[in-house]
């Protein structure tokens, strides 16, 4: 017999559009000690599909699992729990998480007891809980991006209750503050600065599935930052949809994200990185509060998502390449040698032949450090969906003209990715080793160059000097020079 549901709230991808201008409520986590002892002797197992933004939620739900008595395997068949944490951006990234629900689901027979959760931003979309609800009745909980940390909460639903739980919120979205984290590394550490998205460009559904843009206070961020610091922390990524328009919620003060960085310049912490910048909201007091050095990483990641006017009107992306032409150059006036990369979409609607043509050439004279190539993948409710659909998708470029749109840009990629790492041959750079490997050591130098080097004295998690000896794609080579004392 199938368990009743003990809640059961429905996403509604209507609701998640609207925007209503109201005060954003701050609430802060506690672990209720009902819950405090339900995972001890138990185990959990997570998969994050996505963004940093799911990897961060990730380290968070961790947090509060293994506060609750869960320990972490890496390997799904022996948990107790296993955990799905996805992402909507792309329909691949959701095939592939029902084709692993569907190949998790015999792991019930062995283990009655395991609980499947399906949580992050497919949880989003009505189609999808629907479809859950359906054909999936091994998932007993789903919950969306608002709700993380109520996770205890449906746990106990589940173990004690003997229920079901779907609780997931289409409305704007809250700041939940002092989650626990079992972060992924020891050195470098997620910094989430805001939340959800405001800029509804016309292909993406995150507006939907994260809710509006909403910024933690600056005492929070800066405060998590110098424990980072003090704990030992190198590097920090401070997370972000559009972290260019951050502070914009804020009634009380005027506090912009060029304030935010330049306050965490003051700080200790050795290494700042941050996405993601939208072209029109970064703002030249950014620039030159970069400018500065030190702890701000020379590296930006700067989507444009694409190269042709016509179709970044279409996206609603509201800036021209003339104007984004003219970011690069003032970025480039204070940092000639800085990594400049990008997220580029191939094959929106009504990107024929000579728009793309045009596009290509575009992104060749951007001399990017690294793009990320996605084929444009329709998003049911968002804008350009709905705009395809009023035409029955006559605007809709093919699959197969999409694939080769991506491999002629993954072919540039190639070329200016190498043609920029060539010009560090022979520079010493500062790079963070992530892995060691039968003797070789693997890293990212302070602008985001992959290098690997064999090990003299380096150490997992240590800033090491190396000199780079050839340039490679995506991984250079070098040799350590010295290991940085700390
Ligand atoms: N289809 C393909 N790629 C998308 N992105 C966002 N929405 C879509 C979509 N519907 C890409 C954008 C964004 C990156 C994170 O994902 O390039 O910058
Ligand atoms: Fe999506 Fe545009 Fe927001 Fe980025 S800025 S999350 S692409 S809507």
């Amino acid at each position: 017999m199938s368990k009743e549901y003990s809640k059961m709230n429905m996403p509604n991808m209507t609701l998640a559009r609207k925007r209503l201008n109201k005060n954003t409520n701050v609430i802060r986590y506690s672990l209720n000690p009902l819950y405090s002892k339900l995972g001890e002797g138990k185990t959990y197992h997570l998969k994050t599909y996505g963004c940093q933004g799911n990897l961060a939620d990730s380290e968070k739900i961790r947090g509060i699992l293994e506060a609750m008595g869960y320990s972490y395997v890496d390997c799904d068949e022996k948990a107790d729990l296993i955990i799905f944490n996805t992402c909507a951006i792309r329909e691949n990234a959701e095939n592939r998480v029902f084709g692993e629900l569907g190949r998790i689901k015999n792991l019930k027979k062995e283990n009655p007891n395991l609980i499947m959760v399906l949580c992050g931003c497919m949880s989003q979309e009505e189609n999808i809980v629907n479809k859950i609800k359906e054909k999936y009745p091994q998932v007993d909980i789903v919950f969306g991006t608002h709700n993380i940390h109520k996770i205890d909460e449906y746990i106990y639903d589940v173990i004690v209750e003997k229920k079901k739980v779907i609780d997931v919120y289409s409305f704007e979205g809250d700041i939940v503050e002092d989650v626990p984290v079992i972060r992924d590394h020891n050195k470098k550490a997620w910094v989430n600065i805001m939340y959800g998205c405001d800029e509804f460009c016309t292909y993406c559904i995150v507006p939907y599935t994260r809710g509006k843009e909403r910024s933690r206070m600056p005492e929070d961020i800066i405060n998590e930052v110098k424990s980072l610091a003090k704990e030992g922390y190198v590097e920090v990524t401070l997370l972000g949809q559009n972290v260019n328009a951050y502070g914009n919620d804020f009634s009380d003060r005027k506090y912009t994200f060029a304030n935010l960085l330049d306050d965490l310049y003051k700080t200790d912490i050795k290494r700042i990185r941050f996405t993601t910048s939208h072209p029109r909201d970064l703002d030249d007091e950014t620039i030159r509060v970069m400018a500065k050095g030190g702890n701000i990483m020379p590296h930006l990641h700067l989507p444009v998502q694409s190269g042709s006017n016509n179709i970044l009107k279409k996206m609603n992306r509201k800036y021209d390449i003339s104007y984004y032409q003219e970011k690069l150059k003032l970025i480039r006036s204070y940092f000639p040698l800085i990594n400049i990369t990008a997220d580029i979409m191939v094959g929106f609607n009504g990107e024929d032949s000579d728009l793309f043509n045009k596009a290509y050439k575009f992104i060749d004279s951007c001399k990017y450090g690294e793009t990320h190539i996605f084929p444009y993948s329709p998003r049911p409710n968002t804008k350009a969906y709905l705009e395809s659909q009023k035409i029955k998708f006559s605007d809709a470029v093919n699959d197969f003209t999409k694939k080769l749109r991506v491999n002629d840009l993954l072919s540039l990629n190639e070329i200016n990715a190498l043609e920029y790492r060539k010009k560090f041959v022979g520079m010493i750079v500062e790079v963070i080793v992530e892995k060691i490997e039968n003797g070789i050591a693997f890293g990212h130098s302070s602008n985001y160059l992959e290098v690997k080097f064999p090990v003299v004295d380096a150490l997992e998690n240590e800033l090491v000097y190396v000199l780079i000896t050839k340039a490679g794609y995506p991984i250079s080579e070098g040799v350590e020079k010295n290991v940085i004392k700390k």
